[in-house]
């Protein structure tokens, strides 16, 4: 790694908004992450609201990230910022923004796939990963299965045919009437439930391939409470439920990642996304990985959800790379039109 970076992370995909300063790809000189909590008020995210908070946050982050560092900004070397995949106009506004920070400085902006992010981002903490290595991200809005043989060499082995893992805590955590995001209440929730009382499916886990499908499972949930009216529902079955639902969706992402590391002979499996806080998902994968004599990486709960340092991260080794700023860099929603995915 390059000695002489000083990188501005920026990101924006969704709704956190975050700031990041790295020095030489190693040292976060500062760290910044505000979850926009409005969001809960709608159940749901709300891309116009998420784009709007972006815009008010991200100057002030900026300024105040840079304070904490203890960094001038006219001693950036450069920016790097996500620009795929997610919700496009809060994609937009951490472009923008960036590009007007490059401009004013006369620094590089490096454009970051924030999926290329998460799987990077347990480098910030562990250091250097043993290759080969599977990683699985799981979160709002991905349930992705990579291999990966070195920083830039990724083959896709497996994606979410519907719902993503964290969509589906969100979605039957609404069923529950538990208000959003579902998946830290439903983990707490589980903890007092009985993972046997509903038999619900595991969903691809029959079949071959490395593809993942959710949205059958949330059907199950919707139909296992149906008799029951509306919530508020009775709490042993709110517990039941979702101790049940977790340990199908855990059960699931535990048996896909032990296939993708016997298929790609991987040394190690590395963790992301926000459902990677998961306790009964970080357990299982600890257990399966001591068995099957592979490092498991999970990220700390900061590094797992959505962050601007692991954003820096990718910035630096590209520009170690020789990466060059791209003076077309657009926002790019999905990640299939980035490339970077198999399908
Ligand atoms: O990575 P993230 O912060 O944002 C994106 O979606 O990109 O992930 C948020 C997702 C939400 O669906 C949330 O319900 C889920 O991660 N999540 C969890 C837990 N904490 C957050 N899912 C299961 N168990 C958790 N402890
Ligand atoms: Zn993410």
């Amino acid at each position: 790694m390059n000695a002489s970076h000083l990188v501005l992370g920026i990101e924006s995909s969704c709704d956190d908004t975050s700031v990041a300063v790295l020095e030489d790809g190693r040292t976060l000189r500062a760290h910044l992450v505000a979850a926009q909590d409005l969001h809960k008020l709608y159940g749901g995210i709300v891309p116009e609201l998420a784009a709007r908070a972006h815009l008010e946050l991200l100057p002030r982050m900026v300024a105040a990230a840079l304070e904490e560092a203890g960094v001038a900004a006219d001693r950036l070397t450069a920016i790097a910022v996500t620009h795929a995949p997610g919700l496009v106009g809060s994609l937009v506004v951490g472009v923008a923004s960036a590009k007007a920070y490059g401009l004013a400085l006369g620094i590089p902006v490096i454009g970051v796939n924030h999926i290329e992010g998460h799987l990077l981002a347990t480098t910030l903490e562990h250091g250097e990963t043993p290759w080969p290595a599977v990683s699985l991200i799981v979160s709002g809005g991905h349930t992705e299965l990579v291999e990966m043989r070195g920083v830039g060499d990724y083959r896709w082995l497996g994606s979410t045919r519907d719902d993503a893992a964290g969509e589906a805590y969100d979605k039957v955590a609404k069923l529950l009437g538990l208000g959003f995001p579902g998946g830290p209440v439903i983990d707490r929730l589980a903890a007092s439930g009985d993972a046997t009382a509903f038999d619900f499916p595991r969903p691809m886990l029959d079949q071959p391939g490395l593809d993942f499908s959710f949205s059958g499972l949330k059907t199950a949930v919707a139909l296992a409470v149906a008799s029951h009216g509306t919530p508020p529902y009775p709490e042993r079955l709110v517990a039941d439920v979702a101790a049940s639902f977790q340990r199908a969706v855990v059960d699931t992402l535990t048996a896909k990642s032990l296939r993708a590391i016997e298929q790609t002979g991987a040394r190690a499996l590395l963790l992301g996304g926000g459902v990677a806080c998961n306790g009964e998902l970080r357990r299982r994968l600890a257990e399966a990985c001591t068995r099957a004599g592979v490092t498991l990486r999970i990220p700390s709960p900061r590094f797992c959800a959505d962050n601007a340092a692991m954003i820096a991260l990718v910035g630096a080794l590209r520009l170690d790379r020789g990466a060059a700023p791209d003076p077309e860099l657009d926002a790019i929603a999905s990640l299939e039109a980035t490339g970077l995915s198999a399908s």
